[in-house]
C-alpha cells in the first residue's frame, strides 16, 4: 500500500504520471465520443452510459416515509443533469428496517406521490433533451445498521465479532431467526409490486455494504438453512430476485446491486480467501453469484459495490478526508479506484452481454470522463456511475455530453460532509459544499444535534 495523499491533480497527464508511480493500471482515453452511445437494456434503451448511482436523501416524509418536495428536488437535478438511467436511492421494506428515520419507503398509502415523483422525474429528462430514461428503484433493509428512531437497533444475521462491537452488541446477542428472515423475503418480494406500480422500470435487490441481504452472503458461521454453505448463505436473495421477477410481469426487469467483497475475516466476509483470518479479496463467489442471478432474472443491467461505508468507507468511496472522527485511509486513494474498477472488470466479463455500472470515480474529479472513457473502451465495464458527483454536480453529465469536459470547480471534493450529514443522522443530505444553500443548514443541524448528543 501506498501513503494516502489528497487530490493534486490538473492534467490527465499528472495523472497517467501518479498512476505510474504508483504501479497501477486504469484505462484512459481522450475520446470520449463512447460515453454518448446508446445502450440497450432489455426491452428499454439508455439514451446515454451515464447512471446516477443510489444515495440515500434521507428526507423522507416523517408521517407516511414517502417523498417531500426536497425528494423531488434532488429527481429533477438528477434527471435535468442528462444520465440515462436514475437508480433510485435505497428505499426500505418495512419502518424498522430504516438506518435513518426519514429513510423513504413506498407504501400502498404513500403510492401516489411516488408515482409522481417517477412521472416528474421522467419529464424533467424528457422537457430538457426529449429522451426517455430508464428508472430503477433499490429495495433494502439496513440490517445490523438499523436506527428506525436514531438510536441503534440492529438486526443480526450472524455474530461478526468487530462489527458486533461497531453496533454495541456482543456474542450473546440475539440473532434473526429464519422465520423472521421468511417474513422480510416476503416483504421484499410484495414492495416490487408496488414499484411496479409507482412506475419505476426496474426493482434491485440491494445486497451491498453489509447491509441485511449482503450480511446474509457472509454468514458462514450461521445455523439453519440461511447460514453455512454458498447455497444457503445466497437462498435469500435468491428466493427475493425469483419471487420478484414472478410477480412484477415483463413490463418490468429485475436487477442486483451486489457486493463483490465484504472485507471481513474469513470466516465472516465475503468475496474474501477461504483461509483462517484472511481478508484477501477472492471473487469466486461473488463473480458465481452475479452469473446466477442474472440467469435466473433474466437481468437485463447490473450493479455492483465492494466494501463497508460505515467501517472502512475508503473502500467504496475514496476521499480527500474522513468523516469526524475517522482514520486518514491506509492506502493512496487511487489504489481503491482501481481494486474497484478491477473487480468491475473480472465482473463484466464474467457477465458477458449484460451491461455492468461502475462507481467510486468520484475522486477523480474532473479528470473522471476520461478515465470513464477508457473503461468503456477497454471493456472493463459499459456504464458509468456517479454517487457523490451527482449530489454535488448533477449536470456534470450535460457538460460532458456536450462540452466535453467537466467544470473542474463544479465538482465533488470528496470531503465527506455529505457522509457526515448521514452519521450525524438529524439533516437531510446533500451536497452543503455545491449545493449550500440547500444542505449547509442540514449539515449545522446534523453537527449541532451531535455534539449535543457528546455533551449529554
Ligand atoms: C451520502 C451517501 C449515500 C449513499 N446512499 C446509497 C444508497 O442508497 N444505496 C447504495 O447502494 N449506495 C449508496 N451510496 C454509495 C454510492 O452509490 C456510491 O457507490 C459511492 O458513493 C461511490 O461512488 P462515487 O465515487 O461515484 O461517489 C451512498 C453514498 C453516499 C456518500
Ligand atoms: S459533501 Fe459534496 S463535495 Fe463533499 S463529498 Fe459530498 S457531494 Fe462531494
Amino acid at each position: 500500500m501506498s501513503d494516502f495523499k489528497r487530490f493534486n491533480l490538473k492534467t490527465t497527464e499528472d495523472l497517467r504520471a501518479e498512476l505510474k508511480e504508483l504501479s497501477l493500471e486504469l484505462p484512459i482515453s481522450s475520446d470520449l465520443e463512447i460515453l454518448k452511445d446508446r445502450v440497450p437494456i432489455g426491452r428499454r434503451t439508455l439514451p446515454n452510459r451515464f447512471v446516477v448511482q443510489p444515495m440515500e436523501g434521507f428526507d423522507a416524509d416523517e408521517d407516511d416515509f414517502g417523498p417531500t418536495e426536497l425528494t423531488f428536488r434532488r429527481y429533477r437535478r438528477y434527471a435535468a443533469g442528462g444520465a440515462g438511467l436514475i437508480w433510485f436511492e435505497a428505499a426500505v421494506i418495512c419502518p424498522e428496517g430504516r438506518s435513518n428515520p426519514r429513510q423513504l419507503i413506498l407504501t400502498e398509502e404513500n403510492l401516489d406521490v411516488w408515482k409522481r415523483l417517477v412521472e416528474e422525474t421522467r419529464k424533467a429528462a424528457m422537457q430538457k433533451y426529449g429522451h426517455e430514461i430508464v428508472t430503477v428503484l433499490q429495495l433494502a433493509h439496513s440490517g445490523r445498521w438499523s436506527k428506525p428512531a436514531g438510536k441503534p437497533e440492529p438486526l443480526l444475521i450472524h455474530h461478526n465479532p468487530p462489527l458486533d462491537r461497531a453496533v454495541g452488541c456482543d456474542e450473546n446477542s440475539p440473532l434473526v431467526t429464519d422465520y423472521e428472515l421468511e417474513k422480510l423475503r416476503d416483504l421484499f418480494i410484495q414492495n416490487s409490486l408496488l414499484a411496479a406500480k409507482a412506475g419505476f422500470d426496474g426493482v434491485e435487490m440491494k445486497a451491498v455494504h453489509g447491509y441485511l441481504s449482503a450480511e446474509l452472503l457472509c454468514a458462514h458461521t450461521r445455523e439453519g438453512k440461511y447460514g453455512g454453505s454458498y447455497e444457503n448463505r445466497t437462498r435469500l436473495v435468491r428466493d427475493c430476485v425469483s419471487g420478484i421477477r414472478q410477480l412484477i410481469g415483463q413490463n418490468h426487469f429485475v436487477t442486483a446491486r451486489l457486493t463483490m467483497y465484504e472485507p471481513s475475516e474469513y470466516p465472516y466476509g465475503w468475496g474474501t480467501a477461504a483461509v483462517p483470518g484472511s481478508s484477501e479479496p477472492d471473487f469466486s463467489e461473488p463473480i458465481r453469484f452475479a452469473q446466477e442471478l442474472v440467469k435466473l432474472a433474466d437481468m437485463p443491467v447490473f450493479n455492483f459495490s465492494l466494501g463497508y461505508p460505515r467501517f472502512q468507507p475508503y473502500i467504496t468511496r475514496p476521499y480527500n478526508n474522513p468523516v469526524e472522527g475517522d482514520p486518514v485511509p491506509p492506502e493512496h486513494p487511487l489504489e481503491g479506484i482501481v481494486r474497484f474498477q478491477n473487480a468491475g472488470r473480472q465482473l463484466q466479463a464474467a457477465l458477458g452481454e449484460v451491461p455492468l455500472v461502475t462507481a467510486a470515480l468520484g475522486w477523480l474529479r474532473h479528470l473522471m470522463p476520461e478515465v470513464a472513457a477508457g473503461l468503456v473502451r477497454r471493456d472493463w465495464v459499459r456504464l458509468i456511475g456517479q454517487g457523490r458527483q451527482s449530489f454535488a454536480y448533477p449536470d456534470s453529465v450535460n457538460d460532458i455530453l456536450t462540452e466535453g469536459k467537466m467544470d473542474s470547480r463544479k465538482c465533488c471534493i470528496t470531503c465527506s460532509l455529505c457522509s457526515q450529514i448521514m452519521k450525524d443522522g438529524a439533516g437531510r443530505n446533500g451536497c452543503p459544499v455545491k449545493d449550500g444553500e440547500v444542505y449547509r443548514p442540514e449539515l449545522q443541524k446534523g453537527r449541532a444535534a451531535a455534539k449535543l448528543r457528546r455533551n449529554i
